[in-house]
């Protein structure tokens, strides 16, 4: 063998960028305090941050409903998982941090407006219903995006998802619970049912993102493997998962178009209406406005908690020092 070692020659210094190169090629693991092209972190930064506002926002909608429950079990369990999402939040800003960002701007940038989070926040929550639905297709279209996650390149953002994903699945099945419950009692209730799902159905397949003909950052995303599937490959994994689900349900998905597709192994479906997700993402859907609000209002009277810890943490500071100099 002609490698350095076996002619004792010293080691070719390898330069960072492919030694990077190299642990990416080997499905190896990107660690904090390891090189890192400058793209690479901003675009991990970008994502991270959008997810755990994701998730932060994401309490919103469902949260409304926690005093309105229709039973201790149904409250218990919509608490509980309001509560994971906001767990999922801070290990996602956690992640963020490793990486150099400062969870105090992330926040600053979420409520001005500057970074963004997913577009099926801003819809309403006008039932009990559709908690359920949430659960079976928000939660199910997350599975979905962040199973692949778990595998990401980067090592703080793909362990943090293992942990996620459990919690996700979790919600998924409180959800469709529900729903099963809902289904086999009184027609209104059916008919809540069936609404929210039509409600649902499309901005749910937009949580995946554009089409893959327009969407700028996916290759890149996927040449780092911080990203393991298309928009695209991903919306299909879902549709094919829910179509099923539905039919034990009993309801109807809202696209006339939807079919089994034998050829190709999967359901053809229609063309979400891309002007739509567009309008929800620049900030105009039926909840945008409300949302930040909500969440400006929050941090600001937040601002007490974040100065008697900064200041307990200070004080602990001075007593250890003192504590070292005696
Ligand atoms: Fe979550
Ligand atoms: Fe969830």
């Amino acid at each position: 063998m002609n490698t350095p070692a076996a002619t004792g020659a010293p080691p070719q210094p390898r330069s960072l960028e492919s030694a990077f190169e190299d642990t990416i090629a080997r499905d190896q693991r990107v660690e904090p305090r390891d090189w890192m092209p400058d793209g690479y972190r901003k675009t991990l930064i970008r994502q991270i941050a959008q997810h755990a506002h994701s998730e932060i926002i994401g309490m919103q909608p469902e949260g409304e409903w926690i005093t309105r429950a229709p039973s201790l079990r149904r409250k218990a369990i919509l608490f509980a998982k309001v509560q994971d999402e906001a767990g999922h939040g801070l290990y996602l800003y956690s992640a963020a941090e490793t990486l150099g960002a400062d969870r105090a701007d992330l926040t600053e940038w979420l409520i001005e407006g500057r970074q963004k989070y997913s577009s099926i926040f801003n819809y309403p929550t006008r039932t009990f219903a559709d908690v359920g639905v949430i659960g079976w297709f928000v939660d199910g279209a997350a599975i979905c995006n962040q199973v692949p996650l778990c595998r990401s390149s980067y090592g703080p953002y793909g362990r943090a998802m293992v942990r996620v994903c459990k919690e996700e699945s979790f919600h998924q099945r409180q959800g469709y619970e529900l729903l099963l419950t809902m289904m086999r009692g009184t027609e209104e209730q059916r008919a809540m049912v069936q609404d929210a799902v039509d409600r649902w159905w499309w901005p749910s397949l937009m949580m995946f993102g554009p089409p893959d003909d327009n969407s700028p950052n996916s290759a890149r995303s996927m040449a780092w493997r911080i990203k393991r599937h298309t928009n695209d490959e991903l919306r299909q994994r879902f549709v094919d998962m829910t179509v099923p689900q539905a039919e034990k349900l009993g309801v109807t998905l809202p696209d006339p178009e939807l079919r089994w597709n034998e050829e190709r192994g999967h359901h053809d479906f229609g063309t979400p209406d891309w002007d739509e997700l567009k309008r929800v993402i620049s900030g105009d859907g039926p909840c945008n406005a409300e949302r930040i609000a909500r969440r400006r209002a929050a941090h600001e009277e937040g601002a007490w908690v974040r100065e008697a810890a900064t200041a307990h943490a200070a004080k602990q500071a001075a007593r250890a020092s003192e504590g070292a100099a005696a």
